[in-house]
Protein backbone atom coordinates (compact mmCIF):
# COMPACT_ATOMS: atom_id res chain seq x y z
CA UNK A 1 0.00 0.00 0.00
CA UNK A 2 1.48 3.40 -1.10
CA UNK A 3 1.06 5.98 1.51
CA UNK A 4 0.51 9.27 0.04
CA UNK A 5 0.35 12.76 1.72
CA UNK A 6 -1.27 15.86 -0.87
CA UNK A 7 -0.46 19.13 -0.40
CA UNK A 8 -2.86 22.02 -1.40
CA UNK A 9 -3.25 25.81 -1.57
CA UNK A 10 -6.64 26.95 -3.09
CA UNK A 11 -9.74 24.75 -4.00
CA UNK A 12 -8.61 21.72 -4.01
CA UNK A 13 -10.16 20.07 -6.86
CA UNK A 14 -6.97 18.25 -8.19
CA UNK A 15 -7.35 16.68 -4.69
CA UNK A 16 -10.77 16.03 -5.22
CA UNK A 17 -10.01 13.85 -8.59
CA UNK A 18 -8.00 11.86 -6.36
CA UNK A 19 -10.53 11.24 -3.48
CA UNK A 20 -12.65 10.87 -6.50
CA UNK A 21 -10.45 8.22 -7.96
CA UNK A 22 -9.72 5.94 -5.10
CA UNK A 23 -13.75 6.00 -4.18
CA UNK A 24 -14.15 4.67 -7.68
CA UNK A 25 -11.06 2.45 -7.90
CA UNK A 26 -9.42 4.08 -10.67
CA UNK A 27 -6.29 4.41 -7.75
CA UNK A 28 -5.41 1.21 -6.32
CA UNK A 29 -2.94 0.12 -3.21
CA UNK A 30 -2.92 3.73 -2.35
CA UNK A 31 -3.53 5.10 1.14
CA UNK A 32 -4.47 8.94 1.87
CA UNK A 33 -2.29 9.38 4.95
CA UNK A 34 -3.06 13.58 5.35
CA UNK A 35 -3.70 16.44 3.66
CA UNK A 36 -1.19 19.49 3.99
CA UNK A 37 -2.93 23.11 3.44
CA UNK A 38 -0.60 26.25 3.77
CA UNK A 39 -3.92 28.27 3.53
CA UNK A 40 -6.88 28.02 6.60
CA UNK A 41 -9.65 28.75 4.34
CA UNK A 42 -8.71 26.26 1.82
CA UNK A 43 -11.41 23.97 0.59
CA UNK A 44 -9.36 21.34 0.19
CA UNK A 45 -9.05 21.25 4.46
CA UNK A 46 -12.57 20.29 4.29
CA UNK A 47 -12.64 18.00 1.39
CA UNK A 48 -10.03 15.99 3.10
CA UNK A 49 -12.05 16.49 6.45
CA UNK A 50 -14.93 14.64 5.18
CA UNK A 51 -13.23 11.57 3.74
CA UNK A 52 -12.52 11.16 7.32
CA UNK A 53 -8.35 12.41 6.16
CA UNK A 54 -6.82 14.63 8.68
CA UNK A 55 -6.08 18.08 7.49
CA UNK A 56 -3.04 19.66 8.25
CA UNK A 57 -2.73 23.70 7.89
CA UNK A 58 1.53 24.60 7.46
CA UNK A 59 1.68 28.18 6.76
CA UNK A 60 4.90 30.06 6.65
CA UNK A 61 3.07 33.18 8.06
CA UNK A 62 3.00 31.27 11.05
CA UNK A 63 7.10 31.29 11.11
CA UNK A 64 9.69 33.82 12.27
CA UNK A 65 11.03 33.38 8.70
CA UNK A 66 11.10 30.67 5.74
CA UNK A 67 13.80 28.77 6.89
CA UNK A 68 11.93 28.19 10.23
CA UNK A 69 9.20 27.22 8.01
CA UNK A 70 11.03 25.06 6.01
CA UNK A 71 12.71 23.31 9.00
CA UNK A 72 9.13 22.51 10.20
CA UNK A 73 7.19 21.46 7.11
CA UNK A 74 9.79 18.96 6.84
CA UNK A 75 9.85 18.11 9.92
CA UNK A 76 5.99 17.52 9.65
CA UNK A 77 6.66 15.51 6.98
CA UNK A 78 9.10 12.94 7.87
CA UNK A 79 6.93 12.66 10.85
CA UNK A 80 3.79 11.82 8.39
CA UNK A 81 6.14 9.47 6.57
CA UNK A 82 4.56 9.07 3.17
CA UNK A 83 5.99 6.87 0.06
CA UNK A 84 4.98 9.71 -2.49
CA UNK A 85 4.10 13.41 -1.64
CA UNK A 86 1.86 15.24 -4.38
CA UNK A 87 1.71 18.60 -5.32
CA UNK A 88 -1.79 19.03 -6.06
CA UNK A 89 -2.07 22.73 -6.49
CA UNK A 90 0.39 23.27 -4.10
CA UNK A 91 1.50 26.76 -4.14
CA UNK A 92 4.49 27.20 -1.77
CA UNK A 93 8.28 26.32 -2.96
CA UNK A 94 9.06 22.69 -1.58
CA UNK A 95 12.24 23.56 1.12
CA UNK A 96 15.50 21.76 -0.42
CA UNK A 97 16.11 19.53 2.79
CA UNK A 98 12.43 18.32 1.89
CA UNK A 99 13.27 17.46 -1.72
CA UNK A 100 16.75 15.94 -0.66
CA UNK A 101 14.68 13.81 2.12
CA UNK A 102 12.28 12.73 -0.14
CA UNK A 103 13.97 12.52 -3.59
CA UNK A 104 11.96 11.08 -6.24
CA UNK A 105 9.66 10.90 -4.14
CA UNK A 106 7.50 13.98 -4.76
CA UNK A 107 5.57 14.27 -7.97
CA UNK A 108 3.50 17.97 -8.69
CA UNK A 109 0.96 18.99 -11.64
CA UNK A 110 1.68 22.14 -13.51
CA UNK A 111 -1.00 23.36 -15.88
CA UNK A 112 1.30 23.78 -18.96
CA UNK A 113 3.45 21.84 -21.24
CA UNK A 114 6.52 21.93 -19.64
CA UNK A 115 8.93 23.40 -20.49
CA UNK A 116 6.43 26.11 -21.90
CA UNK A 117 5.29 28.62 -19.60
CA UNK A 118 6.40 27.41 -16.25
CA UNK A 119 9.14 28.64 -14.18
CA UNK A 120 9.40 31.45 -11.51
CA UNK A 121 5.95 33.10 -11.72
CA UNK A 122 3.82 30.77 -13.69
CA UNK A 123 1.15 29.40 -11.84
CA UNK A 124 -2.45 29.36 -11.01
CA UNK A 125 -4.09 31.17 -13.34
CA UNK A 126 -1.20 33.13 -14.07
CA UNK A 127 -0.30 30.31 -16.58
CA UNK A 128 -3.52 30.95 -18.63
CA UNK A 129 -2.88 34.53 -18.87
CA UNK A 130 0.51 34.27 -20.31
CA UNK A 131 -0.77 31.56 -22.65
CA UNK A 132 -3.75 33.96 -24.15
CA UNK A 133 -1.05 36.87 -23.86
CA UNK A 134 1.01 34.67 -25.91
CA UNK A 135 -1.73 33.57 -28.65
CA UNK A 136 -0.80 29.59 -28.46
CA UNK A 137 -2.81 27.06 -29.97
CA UNK A 138 -2.16 24.10 -27.90
CA UNK A 139 -1.81 23.96 -24.21
CA UNK A 140 -2.23 21.09 -21.34
CA UNK A 141 -0.44 20.28 -18.23
CA UNK A 142 2.25 18.12 -17.05
CA UNK A 143 2.74 15.85 -14.15
CA UNK A 144 6.37 15.66 -12.60
CA UNK A 145 8.79 14.35 -10.14
CA UNK A 146 10.21 17.21 -8.34
CA UNK A 147 13.69 18.11 -7.90
CA UNK A 148 15.63 20.78 -6.56
CA UNK A 149 14.96 23.64 -9.86
CA UNK A 150 11.65 24.20 -10.53
CA UNK A 151 9.37 22.44 -12.47
CA UNK A 152 12.21 20.61 -13.51
CA UNK A 153 12.36 16.84 -12.65
CA UNK A 154 11.78 14.12 -14.70
CA UNK A 155 8.50 14.12 -16.71
CA UNK A 156 5.67 11.45 -15.73
CA UNK A 157 3.08 12.45 -18.35
CA UNK A 158 1.50 15.24 -20.29
CA UNK A 159 -1.81 16.03 -21.58
CA UNK A 160 -2.87 18.64 -24.56
CA UNK A 161 -5.32 20.95 -24.75
CA UNK A 162 -6.74 23.15 -27.85
CA UNK A 163 -6.90 27.07 -26.94
CA UNK A 164 -10.18 28.46 -28.29
CA UNK A 165 -10.12 31.98 -30.18
CA UNK A 166 -12.77 33.60 -27.31
CA UNK A 167 -10.96 31.83 -24.21
CA UNK A 168 -10.86 33.72 -20.91
CA UNK A 169 -7.55 32.88 -18.34
CA UNK A 170 -11.07 31.05 -16.56
CA UNK A 171 -12.58 29.25 -19.40
CA UNK A 172 -9.08 28.02 -20.25
CA UNK A 173 -8.16 26.94 -16.45
CA UNK A 174 -11.23 24.88 -16.36
CA UNK A 175 -10.93 23.38 -19.58
CA UNK A 176 -7.42 21.96 -19.05
CA UNK A 177 -8.48 21.15 -15.67
CA UNK A 178 -10.84 19.07 -17.09
CA UNK A 179 -9.32 17.62 -20.02
CA UNK A 180 -5.72 17.11 -18.57
CA UNK A 181 -5.06 17.83 -15.07
CA UNK A 182 -8.22 15.93 -13.32
CA UNK A 183 -7.45 12.69 -15.75
CA UNK A 184 -3.14 12.73 -15.38
CA UNK A 185 -2.63 12.86 -11.67
CA UNK A 186 -4.98 10.22 -10.63
CA UNK A 187 -3.44 8.08 -13.23
CA UNK A 188 0.37 9.15 -12.61
CA UNK A 189 -0.63 8.03 -8.71
CA UNK A 190 -2.64 4.98 -9.72
CA UNK A 191 1.17 3.91 -12.15
CA UNK A 192 3.65 4.51 -9.27
CA UNK A 193 1.31 2.30 -6.59
CA UNK A 194 1.49 0.17 -9.27
CA UNK A 195 4.84 -0.06 -9.90
CA UNK A 196 4.82 0.74 -13.74
CA UNK A 197 7.14 3.52 -13.74
CA UNK A 198 11.18 3.67 -13.46
CA UNK A 199 13.32 6.71 -14.32
CA UNK A 200 16.33 5.75 -16.22
CA UNK A 201 18.75 8.33 -17.02
CA UNK A 202 16.71 11.41 -15.67
CA UNK A 203 13.73 10.14 -18.07
CA UNK A 204 10.60 8.17 -16.47
CA UNK A 205 9.64 4.86 -18.61
CA UNK A 206 7.01 2.58 -18.45
CA UNK A 207 8.04 -0.83 -16.66
CA UNK A 208 8.14 -3.28 -19.81
CA UNK A 209 5.17 -6.14 -19.09
CA UNK A 210 3.09 -3.32 -17.07
CA UNK A 211 -0.07 -2.52 -18.95
C1 LIG B 1 -4.11 23.64 -10.75
O1 LIG B 1 -4.41 24.15 -12.02
C2 LIG B 1 -2.66 23.21 -10.68
O2 LIG B 1 -2.20 22.64 -11.86
C3 LIG B 1 -1.97 24.52 -10.40
O3 LIG B 1 -2.80 25.16 -9.46
C4 LIG B 1 -4.17 24.76 -9.70
C5 LIG B 1 -4.80 24.29 -8.41
O4 LIG B 1 -6.17 24.02 -8.55
N1 LIG B 1 -0.64 24.32 -9.94
C6 LIG B 1 0.39 25.11 -10.25
O5 LIG B 1 0.26 26.12 -10.90
C7 LIG B 1 1.75 24.66 -9.71
N2 LIG B 1 2.80 25.38 -10.34
P1 LIG B 1 -6.95 23.07 -7.52
O6 LIG B 1 -6.63 23.57 -6.12
O7 LIG B 1 -8.40 23.27 -7.84
O8 LIG B 1 -6.50 21.66 -7.73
Amino acid sequence: MLRIVVCVSGGGTNLQAVLDAVDAGRITNVEIGAVISNNAGAKALTRAREHGIPGILMSPKEYADREAFNRAFTEEMVRLHPDLVVLAGFLVRIPPQMVEKFSGRIINIHPSLIPSFCGVGYYGIKVHEKVLERGVKVTGATVHFVNEGMDEGPIIAQRAVYVEDDDTPEILQRRVMEQAEWLLLPQAIDDIANGRLEVVDGHVRRREGRA
